[in-house]
């Protein structure tokens, strides 16, 4: 497919891991045939479609067209079938591209090789038609190609977003622990949250969940302070088209009044907090404090309490966090009845020792590590394991 004269996209936007459901509703109202796969959601549309998704998703991470799709079992098919796509016709030989490869396969097993061979078919294609050659840009290229191969099967897009769309862009700093916006966005989805509720993360590092919220709640876009999109370099960008996607979206824009409160027992990390969030003129809505969990009791009852407490990779460390994780289960039963409480860890032998039951287990992915999104409801004298 050309990407440049083809009326309907085939595309994909990735996502963490356990997002699928949540990121397929949540682009649904923007596109048509939305259909969840294995790390991210297929839809088709247009143009308009493509910079809607790019720039309401909040828990898309990469909007890909998809350019191709074929199978091959070697090296020579893959060189061949790649060299078959009319590429001269959309690149140029002054454009920059670049290609990143993920292989899951024991016909291919380097990705490297993969990424090179690729490379190869590409440029003697278009050197075969123009008898010049494009060069490749890693860092800021006009075209980014994203190759996946599972098995036999061999899909080529074109990467429309260029950095990760989780990359919000009102991070400066971040706690070496944080959760990236795009995962964040998904935690606070799955957990039902209302934006007229309270909202509270008492070990908010350096505040994304609770930006996050306040994000949801505004109805403010995921992407609405970014900057940069790779689709703004391609030779069809239409700068009219995406201001009308941009104004649109503005004009959805709420001011209502939120309850969202984020705390830490660290300053270091609520200034780091209340920095993210005065970047995107947000903090008047978000209250931040400085306290210890074991002092923390919600304002009222019916919100929801979201937050990642540290699961520990530092040898030495465990005691200290299974205290935690037993403070979290004592905290939750004493102070917080009537609210629900929802726990993101990576640690399942940690969570065990908050002695609740678990009414629901939403498995995840943070990266690489498996991690689960367990919710408490807590009520009045029950739950206990
Ligand atoms: C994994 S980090 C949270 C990262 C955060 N979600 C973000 O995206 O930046 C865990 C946080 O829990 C805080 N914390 C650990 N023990 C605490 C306690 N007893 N009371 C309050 N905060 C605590 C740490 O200071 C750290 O900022």
């Amino acid at each position: 497919m050309n990407p440049f004269t083809s009326s309907t996209l085939e595309c994909y936007l990735t996502c963490p891991r356990g997002l699928e459901e949540v990121t397929a509703k949540d682009i649904s109202p923007h596109c048509k045939n939305v259909k969840t796969g294995s790390g991210g959601v297929s839809f088709k549309g247009d143009l308009q479609t493509l910079y809607t998704v790019n720039l309401y998703s909040r828990t898309g991470m990469f909007a890909l067209v998809k350019l191709l799709e074929f199978t091959a079992d070697n090296q020579k098919d893959l060189y061949y079938q790649i060299a078959d796509y009319p590429w001269y016709e959309w690149i140029n030989h002054d454009d920059t591209f670049s290609i990143r490869s993920r292989v899951f396969s024991k016909h291919f097993t380097d990705s490297n090789f993969v990424t090179l061979k690729v490379k190869d078919a590409i440029v003697d294609r278009i050197r075969q038609k123009t008898k010049r050659r494009p060069d490749v840009d890693k860092d800021n290229p006009r075209y980014s190609l994203f190759v996946f191969i599972h098995e036999d099967k061999v899909s080529v897009f074109l990467n429309s977003s260029g950095s990760s769309l989780s990359k919000r862009g009102y991070r400066q700093k971040i706690h070496k622990a944080a959760i990236n916006e795009a995962l964040a966005a998904g935690l606070i989805l799955l957990s039902g949250w209302e934006p007229g509720k309270p909202f509270y993360d008492p070990m908010c590092g350096s505040g994304t969940l609770p930006i996050e919220a306040a994000m949801i709640g505004r109805n403010i876009p995921g992407g609405n302070y970014r900057k940069s999109y790779t689709f703004k370099g391609w030779k069809n960008f239409d700068p009219r088209l995406w201001n009308l996607v941009v104004r649109e979206s503005r004009e959805k824009i709420r001011n209502d009044k939120l309850h969202i409160f984020g705390s830490d027992n660290m300053g270091a990390n609520v200034d780091m907090a209340k920095r993210n969030a005065r970047q995107i003129l947000i903090h008047t809505h978000i209250k931040f404090a400085k306290k210890e969990f074991e002092d923390f009791t919600p304002e009222s009852s019916g919100g929801t309490i979201l937050m990642n407490p540290p699961y520990g990779e530092r040898i030495g460390e465990e005691k200290e966090l299974e205290s935690l994780y037993q403070l979290i289960g004592s905290v939750l039963k004493q102070n917080c009845v009537n609210n629900d409480a929802f726990i993101f860890s990576g640690n399942k032998e940690l969570t065990k020792l908050i002695g609740l039951k678990s009414q629901r287990n939403y498995v995840l992915k943070n990266g690489k590590i498996d991690c689960r999104l367990l919710h408490y409801p807590i009520r009045e004298g029950n739950y206990v394991d």
